[in-house]
């Protein structure tokens, strides 16, 4: 690295989060160095969206987010809004779409998003010291002293970016929990989540055949209601509609089943009373809605498969129940590996709503996914790595 290794900012971990704060800290004049441990940068950028990051959605709000603390996030919202990071989108002409729900997407690839990042960071002179692990953190009087691979580094301001515990064959570490702690602020504790979950043999035997089908349905967990896909895996199920649902099952200690609407906006009384003389059974009336071979499993599950005017009137009460309110009993999740974000991390009563900075130690930011803030899917996690990036790159 060339120059004396005194910097004003340095950021730890140049993913989203903190790509976004170095080049907003450096653009105001500051010094900023950036130091990342992984080969590639910005990779989980690239992977992001199915390789065309879906980099934000048109209509965050505080309410996409968990937390123990769901208003933390509005005040670096109300400063960096989705329409703040389309401008910049625009700005390096690359062309995006809106896939659905608000969810923006680049048409072309996520690289071009890392590319924009790395600009950014150029126009504000950020030096990169990458790949370069980092040893130690040590409080001194004007600032900390980052002890790195490539030797001491002196700064006056840290900003935590190093992510959560997601995928960490691509460089996730808990090094943000640990300097947390070693600094004395609370750390909620880390879970996968926006994650695949698990089934019991019992379960799989059933459906774990049908990997691969999906079906329209709306899951109801933790007091929230998600209508999206729900997909059949080989080990339980997927789709954006569990994934949304699983954060929910890991913040609730209770691990209830979830409730699965088979046929949502479809009132499933109403919809057996009009055929209720039908000749035909319950997988034929259902096929418009769902896979065929779904339908033969769930019925033989549930011992549907005579014509509905053969069932009896409290087969079909029963039937009805079930359609409106599946329970699935998940045995867990399919883990870090899988997972896209992590749930829990440095807990925001200790951080600054306004700039992240911990309040109990001046200088000191935590931002992006290391923080206890955790989007649903959709755009959500990149739009707060980008506002709290921008919120501390600001301040530091
Ligand atoms: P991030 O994890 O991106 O960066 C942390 C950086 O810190 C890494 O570069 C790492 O190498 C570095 N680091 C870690 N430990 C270190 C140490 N000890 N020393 C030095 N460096 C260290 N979100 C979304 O909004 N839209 C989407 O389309 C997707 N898609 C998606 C797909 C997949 C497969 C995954 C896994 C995740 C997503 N996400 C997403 C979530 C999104 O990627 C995630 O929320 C952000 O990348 C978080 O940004 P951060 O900068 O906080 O952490």
């Amino acid at each position: 690295m060339a120059g004396p290794a005194r910097f004003d900012v340095a950021v730890v971990g140049a993913g989203a989060a903190g790509m976004m704060a170095a080049a907003t800290a450096g653009q105001r004049g500051r010094s900023v160095v950036l130091i990342d441990h992984y080969k590639e940068l910005g990779e989980k950028i690239r992977i992001s969206g199915g390789g065309r990051c879906n980099f934000t959605n048109l209509h965050a709000t505080h309410r996409d987010f968990l937390s123990r603390n769901p208003d933390f996030c509005r005040s670096a919202f109300a400063r960096f809004t989705p329409r703040d990071f389309i401008a910049l989108v625009e700005k390096h002409g690359i062309a995006y779409h809106e896939k659905t729900l608000g969810q923006l997407f680049c048409d072309d690839s996520a690289k071009q998003v890392i590319e924009l990042l790395k600009k950014e960071c150029d126009d504000g002179s950020v030096t990169w010291m990458r790949p370069c692990g980092v040893t130690d953190v040590v409080k001194t009087d004007e600032g900390f002293e980052i002890g790195t691979e490539e030797g001491a580094v002196h700064v006056a301001s840290l900003i935590v970016a190093s992510g959560g515990l997601t995928v960490p064959k691509i460089g996730a570490t808990p090094f943000a929990y640990k300097l947390a702690e070693q600094f004395g602020l609370a750390v909620v504790p880390p879970k996968p989540a926006l994650v695949p979950l698990a089934m019991d043999e019992p379960w799989l035997k059933i459906y774990g055949e049908l990997s691969g089908l999906s079906l329209d349905v709306e899951i109801t967990c933790g007091g929230r209601k998600f209508r999206e896909a729900l997909l059949i895996t080989h080990r339980g199920l997927s789709g954006p509609a569990v994934l949304q649902a699983s954060s929910y099952w890991q913040m609730e200690e209770s691990r209830d089943p979830l409730h699965v609407n088979l046929l949502p906006g479809t009132d499933a009384r109403a919809f057996l009373a009009t055929h209720r003389q039908s000749p035909l059974n319950l997988a034929t009336l259902v096929a418009h809605r769902w896979p065929a071979r779904f339908a033969q499993a769930w019925c033989t599950e549930h011992d549907a498969t005579l014509p509905i005017t053969q069932l009896p009137e409290r087969k079909v009460q029963e039937l009805a129940t079930l359609l409106g309110d599946w329970k699935l009993q998940p045995s867990g999740t399919l883990g870090y590996n899988k997972a896209e974000v992590t749930l829990g991390g440095v807990d925001t009563k200790g951080l600054s709503s306004k700039t992240m900075e911990a309040r109990t130690v001046p200088g000191l930011f935590f931002i992006g996914e290391a923080v206890d803030v955790t989007g649903h899917l959709g755009g959500f996690n990149f739009q707060w790595a980008w506002a709290s990036g921008h919120a501390a790159g600001e301040a530091a």
